[in-house]
């Protein structure tokens, strides 16, 4: 215990020496050691297929040659983040297998909420590794990792170092499925407009707890137009008076712009809140709005459609999705499959993005045109 608590002091007392080089307005790149990231599906990278199974073929058959722990068909927005910064793939850091966190861990679980869910995955579809039990597995792993990287051998090289933790980049990309769980509850947009306060509090909560344990450098993805995606449009009531001129459900879109209104609002809560924080606010929803919108323009087609689904208007089924396996004659089936060229697709099986896609969105938002203060990825460890 006694050892336990005078690592942690050792920790804890480091975050003065790097605040300085964050304060100061130079020009040169961050060196951005690790990533710690917290979200749901948009940035999962094995978490929720290693509690609760694998995402099943033809996940992953772009780029990693099969079922990678990703909602797609190859890399996500978060792994092209990584690649540029010159750091490996994050492992999640509830998998337990090959896993090696020396330059950062995963969080994110698909079906990720931020607030706490009360239903089970089974009841909801919903994960029970919401955004403030990612934040007590990172608190553990902070914690942990150093007392067992202390034992040396194998260890050293597969956990990070205690400065790792102040010159990190922390990633988070959650809030959707807090905004569609309301809806899949029958609640209506005025109730659920009416609880983003209470998500963005809690969000707000965790950004404070991360930097007390001497995180500095923020970058917040806001959350995109779901009401673009066919598993909403699919699932959810909609009238032909809201339906914009892209396609898409407008009462949803409109709830994920108050919520990105009200998480901006929350990120310049937190610049006053936290001195030595530099927190860069990314509007991610535009990229993927404008992508949606002008689809040709930027080399995709059906952008409503799931490239992997069976059937329906959307080739979106909720009861045969991506992957999905029938039996006839005793014999299975993949009806969940795959279209055949991905990469002009934007989405890939209703609810989630393309490798295609993802990289139009890193590309767009990597150098900083997309920021709230406009500074590209490599520099987001200085404050302004
Ligand atoms: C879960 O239940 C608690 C207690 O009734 C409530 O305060 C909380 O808002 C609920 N969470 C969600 C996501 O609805
Ligand atoms: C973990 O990954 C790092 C970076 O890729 C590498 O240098 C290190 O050797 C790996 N550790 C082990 C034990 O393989
Ligand atoms: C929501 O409404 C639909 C249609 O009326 C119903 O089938 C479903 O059970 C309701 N869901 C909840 C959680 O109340």
């Amino acid at each position: 215990m006694e050892l336990l608590f005078l690592l942690f002091t050792v920790v804890l007392s480091l975050p003065s020496l790097s605040s300085s080089s964050h304060q100061a307005l130079s020009a040169s790149p961050c060196d951005f050691t690790a990533i710690f990231n917290f979200g749901d599906s948009n940035s999962d990278t094995g978490g929720l297929s290693a509690a609760f199974g694998q995402a099943a073929p033809p996940n992953g058959e772009s780029y990693f040659g099969g079922p990678a722990g990703r909602y797609s068909d190859g890399r996500l927005v978060i792994d092209f983040i990584a690649e540029s910064l010159g750091l490996p793939y994050l492992s999640a850091f509830l998998d337990a297998l090959g896993s090696n966190f020396s330059h950062g861990a995963n969080f994110a679980t698909a079906g990720s909420t931020i607030r706490p869910q009360n239903t089970t995955l089974q009841q909801s579809g919903y994960s029970p590794i919401s955004l403030n039990v990612q934040y007590y597995q990172f608190n553990d792993f902070h914690r942990r990792s150093q007392i067992i990287r202390n034992q040396g051998g194998v260890f050293k090289g597969l956990l990070p170092k205690a400065e790792d933790f102040l010159r990190a980049l922390y990633t988070f990309d959650i809030g959707q499925n807090d905004l569609t769980a309301g809806y899949f509850l029958n609640m209506t947009t005025d109730q659920v407009r009416a609880y983003v306060p209470d998500v963005l509090d809690q969000f707000k909560t965790v950004v404070k707890y991360i930097y007390d344990q001497g995180g500095r450098s923020f970058w917040i993805h806001n959350t995109g137009p779901v009401g673009c995606l066919p598993y909403i449009m699919d699932n959810l009531p909609i009238t032909a008076g809201q339906v914009d001129k892209v396609g898409c459900a407008a009462p949803f879109n409109e709830v994920a712009q108050y919520f990105n209104l009200r998480l901006k609002e929350a990120v310049v809560q937190l610049r006053k809140e936290l001195p030595f924080a530099a927190l860069t606010y990314v509007d991610v929803y535009s990229v993927k709005y404008d992508l949606i919108s002008q689809a040709k323009k930027h080399g995709f087609m059906h952008p409503l459609q799931a490239c992997c689904g069976h059937g329906g208007k959307y080739n979106y089924n909720k009861h045969l999705g991506c992957g999905s396996k029938i039996k006839v004659n005793g014999k299975e089936i993949m009806v969940g499959k795959s279209c055949k060229d991905p990469s002009v697709m934007i989405n890939w099986d209703g609810v989630h993005y393309t490798q295609a896609a993802n990289k139009f969105i890193f590309d767009q938002i990597v150098n900083g045109a997309y920021s709230d203060p406009p500074i590209p990825l490599k520099m987001a460890c200085h404050k302004h």
